[in-house]
């Protein structure tokens, strides 16, 4: 059969200047075609025409909410652009999607408490299981791998903190979830990973609620490319040597 690139579905886009984009733009240079599933569509459109002019291949798949039924038809148009028999084979997943509620207890609405468990729980739960359905029919890769899986996680992953109780219920969740899978699946060679990202990120957000002199100094915040780079490199592991966890923060962050 004719060789084609491996694709990478990147979940979680936002405004293609983060670490969701930062992927698809290291995983695409590095040969990977990139299936692109968010929200914003004009902001999809335009990463994907970044990707591919710069001689990438990638193709945005808007998403109308992180609904559990909206993700399946994502995956379903995935293998209708690119088709299986055709030898096309989603390698790598990133589930990036996060809904961050940050306020005091008292003040979290039970609509929030509903957005965290839906968004950061069982969208990805949905998500997961959409990829590995895809890795469980790939043979074994150069690496004696079926597929990578990698979550995004924040410090709030295994911190709870004075404003995070609803975000930090769905990242604990999320990363009860990639553990579980890393050991359901392992045996089967579909790796598992999940990113603690302990630090700020250099997104627009977080430049408006820092000055110049922290946007400058990148001991003090973590790159949305270096975080892709680190996630190419799991992608990328020997089958004999497999992280599950990996713990992200820049150089002088207090932790
Ligand atoms: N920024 C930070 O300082 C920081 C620090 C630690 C960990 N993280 C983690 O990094 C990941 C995000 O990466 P990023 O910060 O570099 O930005 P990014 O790649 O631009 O991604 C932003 C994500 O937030 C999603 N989002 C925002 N509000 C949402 C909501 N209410 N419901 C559903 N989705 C929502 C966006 O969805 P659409 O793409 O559909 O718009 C997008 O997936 C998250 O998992 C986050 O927990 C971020």
């Amino acid at each position: 059969m004719m060789s084609v690139r491996p694709i990478l579905v990147v979940a979680g886009v936002g405004n293609a200047a983060g670490t969701g984009a930062a992927t698809a733009r290291v995983f695409s240079k590095a040969g990977y075609r990139v299936a692109l599933l968010a929200r914003n569509a004009d902001s999809l459109n335009n990463l994907a025409s970044q990707l591919t002019k710069a001689g990438g291949e990638a193709h945005p798949f808007a998403l109308s909410s992180y609904a559990p039924q909206a993700i399946r038809d994502a995956f379903a148009s995935i293998r209708k652009q690119w088709p299986k028999e055709q030898g096309n084979e989603i390698r790598a997943a990133l589930w990036n999607t996060a809904a961050a509620v940050w306020k005091p207890f008292l003040e979290v609405t039970d609509e929030e408490v509903k957005e965290s468990l839906d968004v950061n729980v069982a969208a990805a739960f949905a998500f997961s299981r959409e990829a590995i359905l895809e890795f469980k029919n790939n043979d074994l890769n150069d690496l004696g791998k079926r597929g990578t899986l990698i979550f995004t996680g924040a410090t709030a992953s295994t911190r709870g903190n004075v404003t995070t109780s609803a975000f930090a219920v769905g990242k604990f969740g999320l990363r009860a979830l990639s553990q579980s899978l890393a050991k359901e699946f392992g045996k089967e060679n579909i790796h598992v990973n999940q990113a603690i990202i302990d630090g700020p990120i250099l997104t627009d957000r977080q430049r408006a609620r820092h000055d110049a002199t922290w946007e400058a100094d990148e001991n003090v915040r973590l790159d949305p490319e270096s975080i892709a780079k680190s996630y190419l490199y799991l992608a990328n592991q020997d089958r004999s040597a497999l992280t599950w966890e990996l713990d992200l923060r820049p150089a002088h962050e207090k932790w």
